[in-house]
């Protein structure tokens, strides 16, 4: 979960979120190779006598010199279009969540089950106990199953928000006036925290998004047990 000094990315609570985290370190080490070679060459250059007065052109270099970072791109662009397009797939849902972003909290509403609707607020620092987190957690947690597929339908009603949830690889922006959608799949039980992620206004930092992932059974209980 987020928490202090962490410099990685949070652990993965998806299969897409996992393929992220791959990507982000296939790409850092492309960085790394470059920025080694790079310094290497410009340290090099302090120390050597090569002199040509008569330098106008060199085509072969310039050509050597294009190709190979065109290529080194081509490895970057290839893997994060196949991401781009697998996170934006819909793959049979079996359960569809809205939320709907507000100045300055969610709601949400499972409307496949007879239309359970609630408010999700952070829980306020005079609130508190220490069974919560503080500016992270909130007085209604979504509750959603593990291992199935999830639709959220994202909207707002005042200005944009954004319905992010790090360890799950989900960003949606919250715009007035419109449905966005994407899908994902939790692959473990656990307490997933998420933030609002587009600058909304004055308690931006405290709209805070927390899923309760839990087993299908758990589930079903909690559906019919919910007055
Ligand atoms: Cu809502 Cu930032």
């Amino acid at each position: 979960m987020p928490t202090w000094s962490n410099l990685n990315l949070q652990n993965s609570a998806s299969p897409l979120m996992e393929q992220i985290i791959f990507f982000h370190d296939h790409t850092l080490i492309i960085l790394m190779m470059i920025t080694i070679l790079v310094g290497y060459l410009m340290f090099i250059l302090f120390f050597n006598k090569f002199i040509n007065r008569f330098l106008l052109e060199g085509q072969m270099i310039e050509l050597i010199w294009t190709i190979i970072p065109a290529i080194t791109l081509i490895f970057i662009a290839l893997p994060s279009l196949r991401l781009l397009y697998l996170l934006d797939e819909l793959n049979n849902p079996l359960i569809t969540l809205k939320s709907i972003g507000h100045q300055w909290y969610w709601s949400y509403e499972y409307s496949d089950f007879n239309n359970i609707e609630f408010d999700s607020y952070m829980i306020q620092y005079n609130k508190i106990t220490p069974e919560n987190f503080r500016l992270l957690d909130v007085d209604n947690r979504i509750i959603l199953p593990m291992n199935n597929q999830i639709r959220i339908m994202v909207t707002a009603t005042d200005v944009i928000h954004s319905w992010t949830i790090p360890s799950l690889g989900v960003k949606v922006d919250a715009n007035p006036g419109r449905l966005n959608q994407t899908s994902f799949f939790i692959n473990r039980p656990g307490i997933f925290f998420g933030q609002c992620s587009e600058i909304c206004g004055a308690n931006h930092s405290f709209m805070p998004i927390v899923i309760e992932s839990i087993s299908i059974k758990n589930f079903i209980n909690w559906i019919n047990n919910y007055s």
